[in-house]
């Protein structure tokens, strides 16, 4: 099952990528995390790990992977084709992933220079190594996505089994809400969300905005314990009730309906 995390810039989404994916661990899954932001360098640690090299680097870099993809379009490789190969938790490079208890993570690169130029190699490669993951039954996928619906127009989400997009009090996260939900829907791909850093108050005023309260999957209220994660840089808990929750409740909506893993 290959889970997709989106919402808001800040909203929470590598903090809950963390703890789905160190919850799925101790549930005996194994984990393979995507890390496809190219900006932000701190997932590994809350991770509880060491940074991974950069993907990219497996593949000779930006300049050689942008030769590859305008020679895969020059060869007219069809769109839904692994053109790089196709990896399980097993066969993904050692030598470029971090592994910690079952939790496996990737990069797939970062912005390192100030004039390298755009990020779209970056962004190729991690459509090809998305579409190449081919978990097996007891393995989960979790892919941490930038702020934003970009990754909607690079073709990630087509390729995953479910979206959750967490959802912070904030006006920008009750306008994320539609048209979140209208691109899923227009590509047909389950759609979840998260309420995160809530409280009492800022939980019911954020039921309120949301249309289709149905597709709320969990929540996570403001926890001072996640704060000093973040603030620090260490690992979230293991073993945390309401990632559990989530888990759980994926488990019933969408693992029934996934070909494998
Ligand atoms: N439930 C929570 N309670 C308290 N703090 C939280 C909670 N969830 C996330 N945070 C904190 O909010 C901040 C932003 O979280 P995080 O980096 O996970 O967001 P993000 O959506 O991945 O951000 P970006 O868009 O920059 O990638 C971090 O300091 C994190 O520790
Ligand atoms: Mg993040």
């Amino acid at each position: 099952m290959k889970l997709i995390i989106c919402g808001k810039g800040g909203s929470g989404k590598s903090t809950i990528t963390a703890l789905l994916a160190r919850q799925y661990a101790r549930e005996r899954k194994r984990v393979v995390v995507v890390d496809t932001d190219v900006s932000n360098v701190g997932l590994h640690r809350i991770l509880g790990m060491d940074p991974p090299p950069d993907l990219i680097g497996y593949f000779g870099g930006k300049t050689k992977m942008m030769e590859f993809m305008r020679g895969s379009r020059r060869g007219d490789v069809p769109a839904d084709t692994p053109a790089l190969g196709t990896w399980t938790y097993d066969t993904i490079p050692k030598e470029f992933s971090s592994v910690q208890d079952g939790v496996q993570l990737v990069s797939v690169g970062k912005i390192n220079e100030a004039t390298e130029g755009c990020k779209c190699s970056m962004s190729a490669l991690a459509r090809q190594f998305i579409l190449g993951l081919s978990p097996a039954e007891n393995d989960r996928v979790i892919i941490d996505t930038e702020a934003g619906i970009e990754h909607f127009g690079r073709g990630f989400d087509t390729l995953c089994n479910a979206i959750l997009m967490v959802i912070d009090p904030s006006y920008e996260s009750q306008c994320l809400v539609g048209k979140i939900s209208g691109m899923a829907d227009s590509i047909d791909v389950p759609l979840y969300f998260i309420l995160n850093k809530t409280d009492e108050a800022t939980s019911a005023a954020l039921r309120d905005t949301i249309p289709d309260t149905a597709r709320i999957i969990g929540e996570f209220t403001l926890d001072p314990v996640l704060i000093e994660a973040g603030l620090m840089g260490q690992a979230v808990p293991s073993g945390y009730p309401a990632a559990a929750a989530v888990l759980e409740r994926l488990a019933a909506r969408v693992e029934g309906t996934c070909p494998a893993g």
